[in-house]
């Protein structure tokens, strides 16, 4: 879906104007307040602009939106789901923190098992630093179809199904440190990729930072994805050794430069801090250079190498390919970047690739085919310390643009411009790539991080809507306390000027970045197709009951209980076990209408699932507390939903009376 106008918008865009012609002939302040568009609009103070800006968000009841924004949920370790133009928070997704209201994380066994592969070593991890969603590509073009986002703390990617919008799996990089230059799809989602950060010992287990340019390292992972099985194949996936500089943004080639990846680097001086043994601090140290390395990695060529075990090197349990097979594959290039590079983004065509630097106030543009050329010619200016071949600058980059303080990351439309986010400045400054002009900047609220426009990742951007994702919201919003909301504000960039629409406080974490979809392109589920899916395989559960089949059996030390849940009644309706004994319950809701959701919590044992239409889950805790404890349905699921319970008996160790078998 493109470019389309849809009928309201011009219908109220003509009321609107109504409203403001006769705002100019309006009576005293109050005078018909409540009855008018006009009087209203005085009343509040609304200027001319701040209607348009109304007219062009409000969403009448019933009305959906047009697109649909993933945003990453910063420290929650979650993905908002926002309605864009209306900015009216849809979802939060649950991917690497329990989060109850999805019964994620809180007793279901199907969810356990998800957490259970994202532990470290023996260690729970409840929380993640989500950074980067990225939204599965057909052919350079979002498909709906599933999302990825990473967790920068603990190096993690988490696959969501966007059937059911529930996470399915957490896949752990276990030689990284941390990760960030994460989630990026290639343009057919064959991989996930995922860059490193800040460079830790990858071939041996532990080292001092005295060894750091001998021991630690920078990686890349290439994650394969199995679009069939909707998950990440931890077997066909494979990492490449890098120098230890650290790795920031990361972007998949497209077009001419598909089969590519690119990858910023930072701290090329290897600086390895120490502020407390008199060396320079990490600060300083990591930007001294004027220069750093974009990394320019032949992905597909790579795939091919790690399909042949003598070229990779087991690392944790991880398929590697060492740096020096790397370099005499011809898989990693270099060409300098100024200066603390942090956005790399690939134009929608996949001709250009635009860099920008915190440090120098331009986007530096390169060419995709002088970086092709060179490295077909074998053209370079030297290697780096550890044999790595470097593109001089002249031979890739056809021009530069002063932009302002603070050039982070860019987006694209449909016009042939981009979008950069001047952190410094607090402003998005629009230009365009042929010829290279700065055309307007917009003021934002405060110190923007990332920017995400309509179908802003693809080869194809709707060029509609640019979100621009602040850090900080100072005086925007009611105070709160000294830890602020951030401000996601919404941009419409149809036409020039640029016009700001709409501020969106965000008090989860801190979001980095977003993806915008077009809302028709994704096809989510209303109900589960069957009655006894199981969320995890899509398929039948082996557990579900119909109606009917409702029982209780006991096997060894175990007690299953198999449950219906259906508007307003559990059945079972009363669960008897000893102290001690295992509790398997399998939950059906055998229901299949839209939005009749059952909840199962139950009391004090820090268990709640949520049931949606059709589905099956299993919970299992052991018994371990006597006593008497009601379960109910934590959905207001129709008028009986008080009744809808029923107790856990759970009879204590030294209770004389014998339970039935
Ligand atoms: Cu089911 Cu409330």
């Amino acid at each position: 879906m493109k470019k389309r106008v849809s009928r309201w918008t011009a219908a109220a865009l003509g009321a609107a104007v109504a409203g403001l012609i006769a705002l100019q002939s309006c009576g005293g302040p109050g005078a018909g307040a409540g009855a008018d568009v006009s009087a209203v609009a005085q009343d509040r103070g609304l200027s001319e602009q701040d209607v348009l800006a109304a007219v062009k968000t409000y969403q009448p009841t019933g009305q959906q939106d047009e697109y649909v924004m993933f945003g990453s949920g910063g420290h929650s370790g979650q993905v908002l789901v926002i309605g864009v133009p209306s900015m009216r928070l849809l979802k939060v997704i649950a991917a690497f923190t329990p989060e109850p209201w999805q019964g994620f994380g809180y007793g279901s066994e199907e969810h356990a098992a998800i957490f259970e592969r994202g532990r470290m070593e023996d260690h729970e991890i409840t929380w993640g630093d989500t950074h980067h969603p990225a939204l599965s590509e057909t052919d350079g073009d979002y498909d709906g179809e599933f999302l990825f986002i990473n967790d920068k703390a603990n190096p993690r990617i988490a696959v969501i199904d966007l059937r059911d919008f529930e996470t399915k799996q957490i896949v752990t990089d276990p030689n990284m440190g941390t990760n960030h230059g994460s989630a990026f799809v290639t343009p057919n989602t064959e991989y996930v990729i995922e860059g490193a950060q800040y460079s830790v010992p990858l071939w041996e287990d532990y080292a001092d930072v005295d060894e750091y340019q001998d021991v630690y390292r920078g990686l890349v992972t290439l994650w394969a994805f199995d679009r069939e099985a909707g998950r990440i194949d931890e077997d066909a996936s494979f990492s490449i050794e890098l120098p230890p500089y650290w790795h920031d943004l990361a972007d998949a080639g497209k077009g001419p430069s598909a089969g590519w990846a690119f990858l910023n680097s930072f701290n090329t001086e290897m600086a390895t801090g120490g502020i407390e043994d008199g060396n320079p601090p990490f600060e300083a140290g990591a930007s001294a250079n004027d220069m750093d390395y974009l990394h320019v990695i032949n992905w597909e060529r790579a795939a091919e190498v790690a399909a042949n075990d003598a070229n990779v090197r087991m690392a944790r349990g991880m398929r590697v390919i060492p740096l020096e097979t790397a370099i005499d594959e011809g898989l990693v290039f270099f060409v300098p970047e100024p200066k603390s590079p942090h956005g790399a983004d690939v134009s929608p065509d996949g001709s250009k690739l635009v860099v920008s630097g915190k440090l120098d106030p331009h986007a530096t543009v390169y060419s995709w085919a002088m970086i092709e050329e060179a490295i077909e010619a074998e053209n370079f200016s030297g290697t780096d310390d550890y044999g790595v071949p470097i593109i001089a600058y002249d031979d890739a980059v056809e021009g530069q643009l002063e932009l302002g303080l603070g050039p982070l990351h860019t987006q694209f439309d449909d016009q042939g411009n981009a979008y950069t986010s001047l952190f410094i400045e607090s402003a998005v400054a629009k230009w365009s790539l042929e010829p290279l002009e700065l055309i307007e900047k917009i003021n934002v609220h405060y110190n923007v991080g990332h920017l995400a426009a309509a179908e802003g990742d693809t080869r194809s951007p709707d060029g509609r809507y640019l979100v621009s994702l602040n850090k900080w919201s100072i005086d925007r919003f009611n105070d709160v306390g000294p830890l602020l909301p951030q401000n996601f504000q919404l941009i419409d960039i149809a036409g020039d000027p640029m016009q700001l629409l709409y501020d969106m406080p965000i008090g989860i974490g801190e979001p980095h970045y977003a993806q915008i979809i077009a809302a028709d392109k994704l096809q989510a589920m209303r109900t589960y197709p069957e009655i006894g899916t199981d969320p995890a395989t899509m398929e039948v559960s082996e557990n579900a009951v119909r109606p009917g089949q409702e029982r209780t059996e006991r096997r060894g030390n175990e007690v299953h209980v198999f449950m219906s849940a259906v508007r307003s009644h559990f059945t079972p309706e009363y669960i008897r076990v000893r102290q001690g004994e295992e509790v398997v319950i399998h939950i059906t809701n055998v229901e299949q209408a839209h939005d009749a959701t059952h909840g199962f919590g139950i009391s004090k044992y820090n268990i709640n699932l949520s049931l949606e239409p059709g589905e099956t889950q299993t919970i299992r805790f052991t018994a371990d507390r006597a006593g008497v404890f009601p379960y109910y349905c934590t959905e207001f699921c129709s008028a009986l939903h008080l009744e809808m319970t029923g107790y856990l008996l759970v009879q204590p160790r030294n209770f004389q009376a014998s339970l039935q078998d």
